[in-house]
């Protein structure tokens, strides 16, 4: 969700900037735009609709070479996406550009006033009242100018200014929104995110809210909002940059699916002892929370919400605690309970997801301890809870999560072990799942490896207009997860339900042209769900089943199955995550569509 970048320093080319700026367009956007500074007067260029029609529409001028230059992806909230109304926006002089992600609250009163003071607005956007109200306060000090402009906005921002009068510096603010800054070579640079910060330095500093920072080059100064300096340490990421390329593959989607073994690898280092024990070194100050802990509430959106769901049922069947996942859109608007005897789980592979944050803010503010689970160090929910687990995926690109999940997955399967012998006794069954799990990333080769039976099926099936999915215990968060990839990328109306409230309404949907995907394991449930795929065939419906390698049960009542090894029956959640996941990418792929960009979705979802 909007993507900001700016570079500032020694002489660059134009195009390394917009280079930069295509590394974030897995964010998700609709409008691209850049500003940059020649002959002391800013130049402006923006387009509606991708990175490569602003390339397009550039030519030969990338090849420029420049001091200072801002760039951004927007993803329309205030106002269509429109060449005017895609950011940088500028001033009433045309010699200030500001880029900015999030949502200003009071922009129609800010907008109203600068009306009246004579300032003349031409889009729809709330950004453009941060152009002129830093206008109005600058006078020498573009740093000055910019901290006087922030103090009048309410709501989230990452904002970049640059001034044509200005050409040696940007200045930077955050408030609620990412934004982090680094040095490269005689070379400043600042961005929503680390991904474009890569092919420059690994060294980075992440703004927290309410610091303004000045980038001269290399030379990166941070203030507060009452302009005491702030003095902040880089954070060493060990990420690489082909991780953030696509390597030979067809989409990043594909290549982090084939990614998963090695993503659960490295989720897995370091948390099993040789005497089968689970440690989080990450965990000790929490410890004592853990150990009083009467509730376990979890906090995500999208795919990490389903990750949740799996720790739910799994946590449960365990220990004594009860467990309670809601979506942090909902979580954070609710009459919770939470109090020091709560603990709060907050799953977010990025870190940034405004919703999970408002709501881990909630449960902090109620006096419940925090723990993150996130893959990106240094994001802003690592920085505000408690303690953090980091997944340690690996960048992930494609906007539909696939390798952040299964490392999800695995992270929560060790954190509901860790809790409950924290709280009571390791149970006996763990040390199955735990030599189980340590063996994951072997199994997860073997099935990536069937891919083409699955992309067969998917050929098979790519035309139907619906699909139903259904599981039920620990099958229901697949089904979920399945559902989603599968509508968010294909744009197909896929649908979830738990199998046995089939009968209570979803049946009526079901015919020949409606299939039916069942997640049918060899589990405790399966003669269960075995009965309600029988209602679906009883219906008419065609039957995909992804089941427990050669099941013979299963095959009598499905016409297509897919299949996973027979493992502990807990972990089928995450064996069978890469199958869903393919058979999605693989009907998306099928129909034209590009999985790593689907309409109307962002990455990083930012705003509320
Ligand atoms: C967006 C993404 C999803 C993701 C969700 C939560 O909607 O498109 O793939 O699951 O955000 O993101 P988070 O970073 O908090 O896990």
């Amino acid at each position: 969700m909007c993507g900001i970048i700016g570079m500032v320093g020694e002489k660059y080319r134009l195009e390394a900037l917009i280079d930069g700026l295509k590394k974030l367009e897995y964010r998700g956007y609709d409008s691209a735009g850049v500003a940059y500074v020649e002959n002391g007067s800013l130049v402006l260029r923006k387009v509606r609709g991708r990175i490569n029609q602003l390339i397009e529409s550039m030519g030969e001028e990338l090849k420029k070479n420049i001091r200072v230059g801002i760039a951004h992806t927007r993803w329309a909230t205030h106002g269509e996406p429109n060449e005017i109304n895609a950011h940088p926006q500028t001033d009433c002089t045309g010699k200030l550009a500001v880029v900015h992600n999030g949502i200003i609250e009071n922009y129609r009163e800010l907008r109203e006033e600068l009306l009246s003071r004579g300032h003349v607005f031409v889009s729809e956007t709330d950004t453009e009242v941060i152009s002129h109200l830093v206008e109005e306060n600058f006078e020498e000090d573009l740093l000055e100018a910019v901290r006087a402009a922030v103090r009048s906005l309410d709501g989230a921002y990452a904002i970049a200014v640059s001034h044509a009068e200005r050409p040696e510096e940007l200045v930077v603010a955050r408030k609620g929104s990412p934004l982090v800054v680094g040095k490269g070579q005689g070379l400043g640079l600042l961005a929503s995110d680390i991904t474009p910060m890569l092919s420059y330095t690994r060294d980075v500093i992440f703004l927290s809210d309410g610091e303004i920072a000045r980038i001269r080059g290399s030379n990166i100064e941070i203030y507060d909002l009452e302009g005491n300096r702030v003095e902040k340490k880089a954070l060493h990421v060990d990420w690489d940059e082909t991780d953030a390329k696509k390597s030979g593959y067809k989409h990043f989607m594909l290549k982090e699916i084939m990614e998963e073994p090695e993503a659960v690898r490295r989720s897995l280092t370091n948390r099993i002892t040789s005497n089968r024990r689970v440690v989080f070194e990450e965990l000790e100050l929490v410890a004592p929370a853990i150990a009083s802990a009467r509730k376990v509430m979890v906090v995500a959106c999208g795919t990490s919400y389903h990750a949740g769901l799996v720790f739910k049922y799994f946590l449960e069947r365990f220990s004594d605690l009860d467990v309670e996942v809601d979506v942090a859109s909902e979580f954070r608007y609710r009459d919770i309970h939470v109090d020091k005897n709560t603990l709060v789980i907050a799953i977010s592979q990025s870190g940034e997801t405004a919703d999970t944050l408002q709501g881990v803010r909630l449960a902090k503010r109620k006096g419940g301890t925090v723990i993150a689970v996130c893959n990106v160090v240094g994001s802003t929910l690592t920085r505000e809870s408690d303690a953090t687990i980091l997944m340690m995926a690996g960048p992930e690109i494609g906007v539909a999560a696939t390798k952040t999940y299964v490392s999800q997955l695995v992270v929560l399967y060790l954190l509901a072990m860790y809790m409950t012998a924290k709280k009571s006794v390791w149970r006996e069954e763990f040390d199955e799942i735990l030599y189980q799990l340590a063996h994951i990333p072997e199994v997860f080769e073997g099935l990536l490896s069937r891919s083409e039976e699955i992309c067969k099926l998917a050929k098979k099936y790519q035309n139907y207009h619906h699909f139903m999915y259904i599981g039920r215990g620990l099958g229901v968060p697949t089904a979920m997860e399945g559902a989603l990839k599968l509508k968010e990328i294909s744009y197909i109306n896929a649908t979830a339900y738990q199998a046995g409230e089939l009968k209570h309404g979803p049946i009526a949907l079901l015919d020949e042209k409606f299939p039916v995907f069942a997640i049918a394991p060899r589990d405790r449930l399966f003669q269960k769900m075995k009965s309600n795929i029988m209602e679906s065939v009883a219906r008419g419906a065609p039957i995909i089943s992804l089941g427990t390698e050669g099941d013979r049960e299963l095959l009598e009542v499905s016409h297509d199955t897919l299949w996973v090894p027979k493992i502990d029956e807990n972990l089928y959640p995450l064996v069978m995550a890469p199958v869903i996941q393919l058979f999605a990418y693989h009907v998306s792929d099928l129909r034209g569509l590009d999985p790593d960009k689907p309409r109307n979705l962002a990455k990083s979802v930012t705003v509320e």
